[in-house]
């Protein structure tokens, strides 16, 4: 079974570069940030507060969740574009950061891939916690100018805004103390600033292809 693991920061090509490498390899690609933002989504929509732990982690364990390449629907309801609005993005540290949640969430990673005879997962703590044995782990990375361009670019905005943003949210992923994102040692680093995404991704299909 080929599982490749894709980490990094906001804005450094994970979802363009896992969806085309998902592609190539003829595997399905699962985008774990899209499961913590469809929480702080059905959690905004319950009017939970998102710091009670316990009412966020029931919510979440109680919530039926479907990801498909390019919709996330949550307790039926079709989540896809407002999981991307500015609300759950500066709400989702605080769900990502509760312990019960991660713990639901990750079981739930690993149930899909088994569900999918393997898989090109993308997120923050996939190759260092979630499937530590992965074929193939990859730590993304791009400058912080390049990153908030980029945003910029998907979804509108002011580039120093976006870039303010962005960094308060890496600064909280990798802090926290429940499977932060770090470089494993094992992970082939790839900035991607001055690369075009067929570059990297036929880098990354070398890699894998070797691997398996
Ligand atoms: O990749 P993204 O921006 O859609 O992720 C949304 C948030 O979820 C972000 O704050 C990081 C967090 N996240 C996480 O903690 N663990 C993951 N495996 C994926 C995302």
């Amino acid at each position: 079974m080929i599982v490749v693991a894709i980490d990094g920061p906001a804005g450094a090509g994970k979802s363009t570069i896992a969806k085309a490498l998902a592609l190539k390899l003829g595997l399905r690609y699962l985008d774990t940030g899209a499961m913590y933002r469809a929480v702080t989504f059905a959690a905004i929509n319950a009017k939970i507060n998102l710091t009670d732990q316990d009412l966020v982690a029931d919510l979440t364990r109680r919530s039926e969740m479907v990801l498909t390449n390019d919709a996330v629907f949550i307790n039926g309801l079709d989540a896809t574009t407002a999981i991307r609005g500015v609300q759950v993005t500066s709400a989702v540290s605080a769900v990502a950061m509760n312990s019960q949640v991660r713990t639901e969430l990750r079981e739930r990673q690993r149930q899909w891939v088994t569900d999918h005879k393997g898989g090109v997962v993308e997120g923050r703590d996939i190759g260092s916690v979630v499937f530590p044995d992965a074929t193939l782990k990859v730590y993304l990375t791009a400058s912080p100018l390049v990153r908030a361009q980029r945003r910029v670019a998907q979804s509108g905005g002011n580039v120093d805004e976006i870039a303010q943003g962005i960094a308060a949210r890496d600064a909280q992923d990798s802090s926290r103390s429940d499977s932060p994102l770090v470089q494993t040692s094992d992970a082939a680093i790839i900035d991607t600033s001055d690369r075009s995404i067929e570059d990297v991704v036929s880098q990354l299909l070398k890699l894998v292809l070797a691997k398996s």
